[in-house]
């Protein structure tokens, strides 16, 4: 699976581009705010219908104009897909597969997986949990189109339950008979989505840590913890005995909307005791491990979107980087980067077909 072309009409500082890419690895080089890092994420906007980098739809449009496009060829086999993104301030994005609008964008998630590593992927080890969770999220959805259907249903059912605890509290009242609709729909999807993200961890765990291990030359034991109210538990029980607190905070206390990943080296959280060194090559496994779950699910290799990755890396990890592409690892591959005669000399050593952009300014030259 690879995406053959892209075009971009007023998407962030491009006003009006479109590209060609080899099948294989396309580097992006030019200064600081040229606009690599744009082209990246228009790239994962047609993998997952929004941005890796700014959330609110809205901002990616070009400042002073009315909305953005953008559109690009999928080919996976011989079969060739063309995916339209459209946005119009105030209105809501419009998603295409040949010519034919997605009814719910849930629908194309996972049709053409793509896995980003940039360096905005440090907040997974700063940040809350929400973003572990959305991690955990986007990646079991691109190779699992139920997971994403059954979270959709279960955020619906937890935002009516919340809602109906602050009726009760507002009217004074309480009604066991509405509560247990909510509750019996957020422990059927729960459990599910419970078992679902076990599984994703048990697996991603020994991938995770035979690419620790490679890319940081280190031996010291990392892992991915999940944790999980449901872990020993059963979610009916808790969240009747948490009825009590639920009802005083107006909030759902329980359930898998407050699971986290935790991340662990030599046992203790990467966040407090791992060096800058031992986070960055903690993140680039995670990702590339992300790359191999849903190559093995999915049976193809999702695009591989390498944002300022040198920057981040030295030579050992590159060449372990280089390695992997030069064993075919992975297929059609986008790096940005600031420096175009590093870039060129890493792709000297790659035996694979290559194309350069120059970018400037919101323009490829
Ligand atoms: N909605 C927008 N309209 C116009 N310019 C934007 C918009 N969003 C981001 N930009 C601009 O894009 C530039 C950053 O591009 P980026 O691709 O991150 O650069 P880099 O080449 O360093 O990766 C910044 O100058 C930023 O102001
Ligand atoms: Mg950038």
């Amino acid at each position: 699976m690879y995406l053959k072309n892209i075009s971009l009409l007023n998407f962030k500082n491009y006003e009006e581009s479109s590209l060609e890419f080899s099948k294989k690895i396309n580097c992006f080089v030019g200064n600081n705010g040229a606009g690599k890092t744009n082209v990246l994420d228009a790239v994962y906007y047609l993998s997952f219908c929004k941005s890796y980098f700014n959330p609110i739809d809205s901002q990616n449009i070009k400042h002073d104009t009315p909305f953005f496009v953008i559109e690009g060829v999928f080919v996976k086999d011989t079969k060739e897909d063309h995916v339209y993104c459209g946005l119009k301030k105030g209105q809501k994005k419009t998603f295409k597969k040949n010519k034919k609008e997605y009814e719910r964008l849930a629908d194309h998630i996972g049709s053409y997986p793509a896995v980003i590593i940039s360096p905005a992927d440090r907040d997974l080890i700063t940040e809350g949990s929400d973003v572990r969770r959305k991690f955990l999220d986007s990646v079991i959805s691109q190779s699992d189109k139920l997971y994403l259907d059954d979270l959709i249903n279960y955020n619906k059912a937890l935002s009516q339950r919340n809602a109906l605890l602050k009726y009760f509290a507002a009217n004074n009242t309480f009604d066991s008979g509405t509560l247990s609709i909510y509750n019996s729909q957020m422990v059927d999807l729960g459990n599910k989505i419970h078992q679902k993200r076990i599984g994703f961890v048990e697996k991603l765990q020994p991938i995770f840590d035979r690419y620790y291990k490679a890319i940081s030359k280190g031996n010291e034991p990392v892992s991915l913890l999940y944790n999980s109210n449901l872990i020993d538990n059963n979610y009916a029980e808790q969240l009747e005995t948490s009825l009590q607190r639920d009802m005083t905070l107006q909030y759902t206390t329980k359930g898998i909307h407050k699971d986290d990943l935790e991340f662990t080296i030599e046992g203790y959280p990467i966040k407090k005791m791992g060096s800058q060194g031992q986070q960055k090559s903690f993140l680039i496994a995670l990702k590339l491990a992300q790359f191999d779950f849903i190559k093995e699910l999915n049976g193809y290799k999702p695009l591989l979107l390498l944002d300022d990755i040198f920057d981040k890396l030295d030579e050992s990890r590159v060449e372990e980087i280089i390695k992997l592409v030069n064993e075919h690892h992975f297929g059609q591959i986008f790096i940005t980067d600031t420096h175009p005669e590093r870039t060129e000399n890493i792709i000297k050593r790659i035996n694979e077909d290559y194309k350069l952009f120059t970018v400037e300014k919101g323009a490829v030259v």
